[in-house]
């Protein structure tokens, strides 16, 4: 049994914070940021507005497009890494509001990756036999942004993207996803404090410790290579080459990063989804916000091959292909 995708679904919340607004924060420019990264804003959530209130509305979205109900998920995953807090989980709040009653809940933990982790174990859980699982992509990325540190601050936003994952009796589905991890480059990118290692404290907070710290560069690199070496393995495992390829949605971290990897595999870069331009860096949302995009503006179309690739912090790294 193969499992595939009955419905997307996303949500982004209301307020925009522009380059121009960040040029009022820390010492920028919008050419620096647009020619560096290809991000021109990104949203951010209200005040009192959390992970749960942004997966809930993206996962109902995802739940309507499918035309399934809410009763009927065996399952839901949010894959963050900003939950509402630590517990209980984040998947449990949003299958009360949901009425998912029903379903197991829980959140997956990887980061930029998180989703396609996510997708990963509905997947297993379907060819086991599970029915309707809802996978939810949800990121408040700026409760870990230090506004004074322009090496970040530039980078991310918040939102959320959603898919019901069923069984497929067709020849259309979820061909493979093959995932990454390497805790030897934990400290490419990491939030040092908060934790049970570098408990919150007034501390940690004047040190800033709770925040996002990177090695841009080297995260560069690593993602680059990353990307292009998991791509090639699921090609290859599915016995298909990036000629069928029809769309590229890849985690929307940096332009230059989608151009070099798609120069590498010799892929068209008009096959790639961007909405980094207007999204940022959405974490575990950002493949699945660029699917619903995509989906509803017409990039993707049934028969479609699509591909899905991440890399982020952890180090995680995975690609995955759809038959649309
Ligand atoms: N505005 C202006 N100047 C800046 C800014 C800014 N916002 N940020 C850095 N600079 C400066 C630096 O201070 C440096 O100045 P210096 O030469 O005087 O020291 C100069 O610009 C160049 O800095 P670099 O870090 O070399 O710039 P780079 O071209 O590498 O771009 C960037 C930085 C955009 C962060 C890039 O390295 C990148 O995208 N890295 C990957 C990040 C990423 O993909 N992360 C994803 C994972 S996130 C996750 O998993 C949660």
């Amino acid at each position: 049994m193969k499992s595939c995708i009955l419905g997307t679904g996303s949500y982004v919340p209301d307020r925009v914070l522009t380059n121009a607004d960040l040029e009022q924060m820390v010492t920028t420019s919008d050419a620096w940021i647009v020619e560096r990264t290809g991000i021109r804003e990104r949203h951010v959530v209200a005040e009192g507005q959390a992970c749960s209130d942004l997966a809930y509305v993206a996962g109902k979205r995802a739940l309507a497009d499918a035309g399934v109900y809410a009763e009927d998920l065996d399952l839901i995953l949010v894959a963050t890494c900003t939950p509402d807090s630590p517990l209980p989980s984040t998947a449990c709040l949003v299958q009360h509001r949901l009425g998912a009653t029903r379903a197991a809940a829980c959140d997956i933990s990887a980061v930029c990756c998180g989703f396609l982790y996510a997708l990963a174990i509905a997947d297993s859980f379907v060819r086991a036999g599970s029915r309707k699982i809802l996978v939810i992509g949800s990121e408040v990325m700026s409760v870990l942004i230090d506004w004074t540190d322009r090496n970040t601050c530039v980078l991310f936003g918040d939102g959320a993207g959603a898919v019901v994952v069923g069984q497929s009796s067709t020849e259309t589905g979820i061909l493979s996803i093959h995932l990454h991890a390497d805790g030897n480059h934990a400290d490419l990118i990491q939030v040092p404090g908060g934790g049970s290692s570098c408990p919150a404290s007034g501390k940690t907070l004047s040190q800033k410790l709770p925040y996002i710290k990177m090695k841009g560069n080297e995260t560069f690199k690593t993602a680059v290579k990353t990307m292009e070496s998991s791509v090639r393995e699921v090609l290859s495992a599915n016995g298909l080459t990036i000629e069928d390829v029809g769309v590229f949605v890849p985690h929307q971290a940096n332009l230059r990063i989608l151009k070099a990897v798609s120069q590498r595999l010799g892929l068209p870069f008009h096959k790639t989804v961007i909405n980094l331009d207007r999204f940022g860096n959405t974490s575990a949302a950002s493949i699945p916000l660029a699917l619903d995009e995509g989906v509803k503006n017409g990039a993707i179309q049934t028969g479609n091959l699509v591909l899905l690739s991440a890399f982020g912090a952890g180090l995680t790294w995975a690609s995955g292909l759809i038959r649309w």
